[in-house]
């Protein structure tokens, strides 16, 4: 056994332990492929450093449970390998079999395609950067997959042009909206899994085409995905702002009492996030402790014409700036409660229609509409 092997066999036990690996067939892929193959390029180390195989951190770190960013551009990351527990929780949610047709859209390096691949699934990937699509089929090619994989270049709006009959779409990029040329290319009682931005966070979506043109969302799961390029990306009216980062936030000049103690984890403040970004359009992400209002990112009400807004932590506490921080504040204090009295609906429990928005002459599908079902 090598030393590869046997870390990954660690990792696998350790995703069992902690409940995110489940049905034997994902236990067996997650088993069966190498990952570090498909990151042999080397990745960010997250300390400045750009880890390649022969650093001793190279395959300890390719066998935790974090995403791997593999390409920056400009040091914003274009690709990665997703979070292990992510890839495993979306394929879950995709319910294989033998022989189904997947199209994935974001090949990056090509390992969530071999694992749906070892698990007997049909699977055509599409990425639209060509130093990712090289590097990934010569990963496939390496770890004997060359001739199971459909890799292609293009833009991943487009899905394949041409094909349809895919039984499942899998979107492993951040979009702001879904192609319809997917939904086309589904096949009858297909339907795909979609990070689409909501609140300046990428939970997964699971979308069914519907009567007379109509497509319908409902909340599968919690997670973050870096931005797809292209009319995948466009922006709307009405959609809420894009993420700030958390200089841009003046310190806070009123603060509530936490409302949780211990707080939220992390999935019921995903829920709570949800729910908040469903009601108030001004919702959105601010990453790090913005101006002094604490907690390592999390949901925000902004103040977009003013400054400011108000942050809503994962202990339900808040903070506030800006010349209305006082009914911003009370705003999220009142958003929080809802969610409380609501009987804390998690993300699951969201449904929408989907409406045409972005460009008229590639128009993306969004949902803009939440109701809890
Ligand atoms: C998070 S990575 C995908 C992870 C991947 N499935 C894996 O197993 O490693 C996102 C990928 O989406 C690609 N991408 C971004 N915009 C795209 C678009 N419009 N069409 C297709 N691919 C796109 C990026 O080049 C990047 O490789």
């Amino acid at each position: 056994m090598t030393a590869a092997d046997e870390l990954r066999a660690r990792y696998v036990d350790q995703l069992r332990r902690e409940g995110l690996l489940g049905a034997d067939e994902l236990v067996r892929a997650f088993r069966a492929v190498p990952r570090e193959e498909f990151v042999a390029t080397g990745f960010d180390g997250g300390d400045g450093r750009w880890l390649g195989p022969d650093d001793p951190d190279f395959l300890p770190m390719v066998y935790r449970n974090h995403p791997l960013v593999t390409k920056l551009v400009d040091g914003v990351p274009v690709s990665s390998s997703s979070q292990p527990s992510l890839m495993a929780a979306m394929i879950e949610s995709l319910e294989l079999r033998p022989g189904s047709r997947v199209l994935e859209i974001g090949v990056g390096t090509g390992y969530n395609a071999a694992l749906m691949t070892v698990m007997g699934a049909r699977v055509t990937t599409v990425d639209i950067a060509p130093d990712v699509v090289e590097r990934a089929g010569a990963a496939l090619r390496r770890v004997g997959l060359a001739g199971a994989v459909d890799v292609r270049l293009g833009d991943g709006y487009l899905g394949v042009p041409a094909e349809t009959g895919y039984d499942r779409v899998v979107v492993t990029v951040g979009v702001t909206g879904v192609s319809p040329r997917w939904l086309d290319q589904l096949a009858p009682g297909g339907y795909l899994l979609a990070p689409v931005e909501h609140a300046g966070n990428h939970p997964v979506l699971r979308i069914r085409p519907g009567a007379r043109g109509m497509a319908g969302a409902r909340g599968e799961l919690r997670a973050g995905f870096m931005s797809a390029a292209g009319p995948l990306a466009a922006r709307y009216p009405g959609a809420h702002p894009p993420p700030r980062r958390a200089a841009a936030f003046p310190p806070p000049t009123v603060r509530q009492p936490a409302r949780w103690r211990p707080p939220l984890d992390v999935f019921r403040y995903h829920d709570l996030w949800f729910a908040v970004g469903a009601w108030d359009r001004r919702t959105t992400f601010s990453a790090g402790p913005a101006g002094g209002w604490g907690g390592p990112g999390g949901a925000v009400l902004l103040d977009e014409v003013h400054g400011g807004g108000a942050g809503l932590l994962a202990d339900g506490s808040v903070r506030a700036a800006g010349p209305y921080a006082a009914r911003y504040a009370a705003d999220a204090i009142a958003l929080r409660d809802r969610w409380v009295a609501r009987g804390e609906p998690t993300i699951a429990e969201w449904t929408s229609r989907l409406v045409p928005a972005g460009d008229p002459d590639q128009p993306i599908l969004v949902p803009t509409n939440w109701i809890q079902r």
